[in-house]
């Protein structure tokens, strides 16, 4: 390209189609979203977790006798790891657990020996082994900065209730003894679990096409995650809720922030600029959340400030929005929230790996150089 050509800039690469994809379909024109051809609604209706898990890998849904075998499999790599007991209690109890999230995924990495094997049945091993793991990571996490013990994995469960087992443990007032909790929380994990060419699934996308590996694909997902304007925001929807404390508040909250020109998370979207297409099922179990869960302070604060939010911008709540509360009302520690996409997104960010390494081109976009123009060295002594 010479240098007078004055070449278009897609600054974000916004609206850039960087490659095909069967994985999923995002249609802003009708705020809907498929994967493998399934509208999303249905499968929060009709499917679990693991089904949806299933049919990211596969492009099919599967049969009870191919859901036992992936079950059986799957839940055979939930074995309590020493090595990453011991990390996880290394790593200060202060730090960000998206940190900690990241680093057993590059833990898991060292200890495979077979980690730079570009195909499909190892990549599926890799998944079935983050998605027994990080959730045990997570729990642990959580449980050491409360002071509480390790609750082991169970083989009996789902990887919904197994995960609020292994957080809130067992007792009939913890989540996972009320199976309408877990089952809104698994409606959460597959609104999470897959959602395009978005900044944490290209990230991994870019460092599989180098013929890097899994782990390291994963684990620059999950930083790419961690940031406020991606997966970040669910956590900083409930800062927020929680700062502004009174629904009455949140309408002058909303229009003093908005004339500062500060963001507020939890709306807007790259893609989606009238709404987002997973909202209206997460809010479905938010509200069912608070209804159970004395919650009704949150379903104010979230009618007001979406309301506000749309009076004066029209800018429309994302996924995190109703996520944030959700997961809040559940009893999550509000700093855990984004490694809970963590642990849904593993299905988008395996099955993305996957096609990339199946039909793989570098990933290497061009810059426009806006430097100074070239010049010669002056020696230190001139200078
Ligand atoms: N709060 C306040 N203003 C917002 C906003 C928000 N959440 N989202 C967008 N806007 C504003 C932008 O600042 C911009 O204003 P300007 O024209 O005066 O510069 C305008 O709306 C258009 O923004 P747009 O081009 O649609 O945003 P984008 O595609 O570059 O960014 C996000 C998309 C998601 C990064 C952006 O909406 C955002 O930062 N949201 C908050 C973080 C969040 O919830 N992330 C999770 C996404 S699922």
């Amino acid at each position: 390209m010479s240098e007078n050509s004055n070449p278009e800039v897609r600054k974000g690469l916004y609206g850039v189609i960087a490659d095909y994809t069967s994985v999923s379909k995002v249609m802003p024109e009708t705020n809907s979203l498929t994967y493998r051809g399934y509208a999303v609604q249905d499968l929060v209706e009709h499917c679990s977790f693991e089904e949806v898990f299933y049919l990211l890998w596969n492009g099919e849904l599967p049969n009870q006798e191919q859901m036992d075998e992936f079950n059986k499999k799957g839940r055979s790599y939930r074995k309590l790891d020493p090595g990453l007991i011991s990390l996880i209690h290394s790593l200060p109890a202060d730090c960000h657990p998206m940190d900690v999230m990241r680093t057993a995924v590059s833990y898991m990495g060292t200890k495979d020996p077979e980690h730079f094997t570009p195909d499909k049945d190892h990549i599926t091993h890799v998944g079935h082994n983050l998605l027994a793991q990080l959730p045990m990571a997570m729990a642990m996490d959580i449980r050491r900065r409360q002071g509480k013990d390790i609750v082991a994995p169970d083989s009996n469960k789902g990887v919904a209730e197994n995960l609020l087992s292994m957080v809130f443990g067992n007792d009939p007032d913890s989540p996972a003894s009320n199976p309408e909790d877990v089952r809104d929380f698994e409606k959460s994990l597959i609104l999470y679990a897959e959602h395009s060419f978005n900044a944490s699934t290209f990230t991994a996308r870019v460092i599989t096409s180098t013929r890097s590996d899994v782990y390291s694909a994963i684990s620059g997902a999950i930083g790419a995650l961690k940031g406020p304007l991606h997966g970040g925001a669910n956590e900083f929807v409930m800062h927020t809720m929680l700062e502004v404390d009174d629904p009455a508040r949140a309408r002058d909250w909303v229009n003093t922030t908005l004339d500062n020109k500060d963001l507020i998370m939890g709306f807007g979207h790259r893609v989606y600029k009238n709404g987002d297409s997973r909202v209206p099922s997460m809010e479905k179990s938010f509200r069912a959340l608070a209804e159970r869960h004395d919650g009704a302070r949150w379903v104010a604060m979230y009618e007001e400030m979406a309301a506000a939010m749309d009076e004066r911008t029209g800018i429309k709540p994302n996924l995190d929005f109703p996520a944030g509360p959700a997961y809040y009302l559940l009893g999550f520690p509000v700093d855990f929230f984004t490694p809970l996409f963590v642990i849904a997104r593993v299905a988008g960010w395996t099955a993305h790996i996957v096609e990339q390494y199946e039909n793989n081109s570098l990933i290497r976009p061009l810059s426009e150089y806006s430097g100074p123009q070239q010049r010669e060295v002056v020696p230190m002594d001139q200078r």
